[in-house]
């Protein structure tokens, strides 16, 4: 006791923060909750999460790739996340990576677990007639739930080996849902720049399950291309990186545009420069849609340090969550 008295009275200095203006997303309400927990449960895309977190597509095929994946996936079924694999690209050439990838077995058939592939190999498989090499992925060999589509013209552009798009990527997964038929679920996703209004419009008429935002403000390709090239050229297309939508302005747009629409019974991971667990509960609060918020390189950078370091800060995303949930508010919501 004293030793905790002692403690407070040495760090209350220390505590005084450094700006005067509060955290403006929210109303702090200390009156109208008490403590004791209740552990929810969320439910997206027909099945039931632990917590609203959603491991964005990353890696795998290469170095450390499996390890880390495989870190990821345990962490989800300790905490009841979903997940997106990174690009299975390779597995269509080979098995070589598949441990990389066969993650079902360590996430369990409770929660959600999708493949990923570029837009511009969906593109190439369709022109040759040989969709069906997907449907194969996603269900025999990985047991996947779905396919998430990653659309990124704008790393593609600058990829010195980047694909290039024949057909708009609209008609390309126009093709793909004519051909897939709802057999299994399906999102589409940027990389880190985001959509823009029409494109979202657009998605939103497509029968996709759901849209991942990949919003820009966290891991950018665009900078990461450029860096990777760095030619004379490269250093010049800079610009490029500051090209995107933020996550609150294209969840604004979906609000005031695309929830109420009749045929927009879609779910949402919001994603993109998402940095904690109070991000994230403002704008899944924020949402008319069924929404998740998505991480990739905030969880990717804990579990380059430890499973430790990754299940610790996983485990304070969801203690912070709760605690927000019981004592904030979104300020625009208040009366
Ligand atoms: C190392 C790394 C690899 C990634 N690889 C893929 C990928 O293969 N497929 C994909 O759809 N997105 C990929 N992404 C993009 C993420 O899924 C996410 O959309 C993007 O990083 C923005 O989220 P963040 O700001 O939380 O990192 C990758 C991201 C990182 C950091």
């Amino acid at each position: 006791m004293t030793e905790r008295k002692m403690a407070h009275i040495n760090l209350a200095a220390r505590s005084i923060p450094e700006s005067l203006i509060p955290d403006q997303r929210f109303n702090y309400e200390p009156l109208l909750s008490g403590h004791t927990q209740h552990s929810s449960k969320y439910s997206f895309l027909g099945k039931s999460l632990g917590h609203p977190l959603w491991v964005s597509s990353m890696t795998g095929g290469a170095k450390d790739a499996g390890v880390i994946n495989h870190m990821l996936a345990e962490a989800c079924a300790e905490f009841g996340l979903g997940m997106g694999l990174g690009s299975c690209r390779t597995l269509l050439q080979s098995d070589e990576y598949f441990d990389d990838f066969n993650l079902r077995p360590v996430i369990g058939f409770e929660l959600p677990f999708y493949a990923n592939i570029g837009i511009a190999q969906i593109e190439e498989l369709l022109l040759n007639n040989e969709l069906s090499r997907i449907d194969d992925l996603v269900g025999e060999k990985l047991n996947a739930d779905g396919l998430i589509i990653h659309v990124n013209p704008a790393q593609e552009w600058l990829q010195p080996e980047g694909d290039v798009f024949l057909i708009p990527p609209l008609e390309t997964i126009e093709r793909f849902i004519d051909h897939l038929g709802h057999r299994y679920k399906l999102i589409v996703k940027e990389v880190g720049q985001g959509f823009g209004p029409q494109s979202l419009k657009k998605l939103f008429r497509t029968e996709i399950d759901a849209i991942e935002f990949a919003a820009f403000g966290g891991t950018n390709f665009v900078n990461i291309e450029i860096e990777r090239k760095r030619s004379d050229h490269a250093q010049y297309m800079y610009p490029m990186g500051n090209v995107g939508h933020t996550a609150e302005e294209m969840l604004e747009f979906v609000n005031s545009q695309l929830a109420d629409c009749s045929v927009c019974n879609k779910s949402l991971i919001i994603s993109g420069g998402i940095k904690n667990f109070l991000d994230g509960f403002y704008l899944v609060s924020k949402s008319k849609l069924p929404s998740t918020y998505g991480m990739a390189f905030r969880l990717l950078e804990h579990a380059m340090i430890s499973k430790k370091d990754l299940f610790d800060f996983i485990s304070a995303e969801i203690d912070g969550f709760r605690f927000a949930s019981k004592f904030l508010t979104i300020r625009e919501s208040v009366e």
